[in-house]
């Protein structure tokens, strides 16, 4: 089986945004592994509208150009990990919509989340978790949660990896997300050759 390939989803956009530490620190945590191979994936590369398709992805292919560039991108990977600022005790409305925007893409794949804010970003990634479901996705129990002291000593110029103990919880995460990731490949790719042989 080749390697699963992951996609480190940065999920929010804004100028000056925190996004960025916790997607290259669980970027070079993953790099360490030699069982998978990671690839960061910023959504201020993939500029949508707010949905505006005749229907849901699930139903209908999607006409706008920006819509298929981002699932033929996901289509590439075999699992995402996502990073997840928490506005207004929820995820980012890009995140959402970027969500919204792709569905056969999402299937039958492990998503796992490194949030952060004063909860942690736990209340953004609880919802995400339940969104994960309706897109047909295998959201991990482990998450990461980088709380509000951590990001303001990390804004303060320390690096996330001098975190012991986020290190361990991200190491706990990867390694539940690569058991997932690699289970799931086996099966999509048992059914993609069940249809080639039909
Ligand atoms: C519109 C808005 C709403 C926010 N609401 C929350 C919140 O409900 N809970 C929280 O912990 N932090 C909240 N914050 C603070 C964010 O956690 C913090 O600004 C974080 O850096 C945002 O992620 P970003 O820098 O990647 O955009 C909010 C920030 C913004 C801009």
């Amino acid at each position: 089986m080749a390697k699963p390939k992951i996609a480190i989803i940065i999920g929010s956009t804004r100028e000056g945004r925190f996004g960025d530490k916790p997607a290259n620190w669980i970027y070079e945590l993953g790099k360490a592994r030699s069982d998978l191979d990671f690839e960061i994936v910023d959504l201020r590369d993939f500029p949508m509208p707010f949905f505006d398709e005749p229907a849901s992805p699930a139903w209908v292919p999607s006409k706008a150009e920006a819509a298929q560039k981002w699932q033929k991108t996901l289509d590439r990977f075999d699992g995402y990990i996502i990073t997840v600022a928490e506005y207004n005790r929820g995820p980012t409305a890009v995140l959402k919509n970027a969500f919204d925007y792709a569905y056969p893409s999402w299937n039958k794949k492990p998503v796992a989340f490194v949030g952060y804010g004063s909860t942690g970003g736990a209340r953004a990634v609880e919802q995400l978790r339940l969104q994960a479901i309706e897109l047909q996705m295998v959201p991990i129990r482990t998450g990461v949660h980088i709380f509000w002291q951590i990001m303001q000593e990390a804004n303060g110029g320390k690096k996330l990896s001098e975190f012991d103990f986020l290190n361990q919880t991200g190491k706990d995460m990867l390694d539940q997300f690569a058991w997932y990731a690699k289970a799931l490949k086996v099966a999509r790719d048992a059914d993609a050759q069940a249809t080639k042989a039909a």
